[in-house]
């Protein structure tokens, strides 16, 4: 059986490495910190930070003497992880967790991300072909879908704005999605290096609820005590409107097409697991939540 303890992560100060650093921590891991040389990021204290030049030799040193590496950089970081990968393998790294912490490998995605997911694509098969050449080295990736509180709290255009008391409702309101908590991303980690076995080479599912707009509209009402200014608009709209972006090569895009993508009506493109039992939830501890659950968290943190 396999035994993890001393684990190293990259990009733990951003938007999903600091629960996920947080959540190591509280399970009792040795975690180290692997930033670059030009990182202005601050990490919680009396944690080990190595800060170095993203190259194989350099990381090879770095990752000395760690039983996993995680792989949480932002998307301008993603082209990295090949050398990390290779450097984790010349190291003796026996779990590498490979950044993907969104749709996975089976993602229906509308065509405009094609590029985006080759680009993710390309670290996932370099990690695959490494652990088929050296089997003691292993992957894993966490698909977990919408990363719900922390989206909903961000972006007004997936629908609520928390300040005003409004929403905008798209068709029918309907369309179901599957969506993470950052709480549970970061436990979906700390599972994964606890179940090495269950886990190695291979991408888990993991979902901390399955809803759609209007069960979500109806949490923030109750939890509120207020009835929300409902605008309706159409995915139909907002696909048009996210495209035009696209082909102009102009921002604003991406959220857009996002939002268009994940209430595309009957189309259950972000659903990532149609039901509890087809994810690794349970496998990971990631606990099931409801939208009134959800969204009190939301609004007290808002
Ligand atoms: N499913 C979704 O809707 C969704 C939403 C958001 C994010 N995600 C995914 O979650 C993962 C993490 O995203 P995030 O939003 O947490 O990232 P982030 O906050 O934008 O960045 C995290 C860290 O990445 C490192 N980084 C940034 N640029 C880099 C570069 N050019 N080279 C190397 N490292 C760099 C930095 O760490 P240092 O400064 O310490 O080096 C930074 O603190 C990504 O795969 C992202 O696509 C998914």
């Amino acid at each position: 059986m396999t035994t993890i303890q001393k684990v190293a992560i990259f990009g733990a100060s951003g938007n999903f490495g600091t629960p996920i650093t947080a959540a190591l921590m509280s399970a009792g891991f040795d975690v180290t910190i692997i930033t670059r040389v030009q990182s202005a990021a601050t990490f919680p204290s009396g944690v080990p930070v190595i800060r170095t030049a993203y190259t194989v030799d350099e990381l090879t040193k770095a990752l000395a003497g760690q039983d996993a590496a995680v792989c949480v950089v932002g998307p301008s970081g993603i082209e990295h992880q090949a050398v990390m990968i290779d450097a984790a393998e010349a190291a003796g790294v026996k779990r590498f967790v490979v950044d993907d912490f969104g749709w996975g490998p089976d993602v229906r995605g509308l065509p405009e991300f094609k590029s985006v997911h080759a680009h993710r694509r390309a670290g996932w098969d370099h990690a695959k072909a490494r652990a088929e050449a050296n089997p003691g080295f292993t992957y894993t990736g966490i698909t977990s879908g919408n990363p719900i509180d922390w989206a909903l709290r961000r972006f007004p255009l997936m629908g609520f704005n928390i300040s005003q008391c409004s929403a905008i409702i798209y068709d029918s309101g309907t369309e179901q999605f599957t969506g993470t908590t950052l709480e549970g991303i970061g436990q979906a980690v700390v599972g994964v290096l606890q179940h090495p076995d269950e886990t190695a080479n291979r991408f888990v599912k993991v979902r901390s609820i399955q809803t759609c707009q209007n069960e979500l509209l109806e949490a923030f009402q109750s939890a509120t005590g207020s009835q929300w200014n409902v605008e309706r608009s159409s995915t139909k709209a907002l696909l048009a409107s996210g495209r035009s972006k696209f082909q102009a090569g102009v921002g604003g895009w991406v959220l857009e097409l996002a939002v268009a993508q994940l209430f595309d009506e009957g189309e259950a493109r972000c659903v990532v697991a149609s039901s509890r039992g087809d994810s690794d939830a349970d496998l990971l501890g990631v606990a099931e939540e409801t939208p009134q659950e959800i969204v009190t968290r939301v609004l007290k943190s808002k």
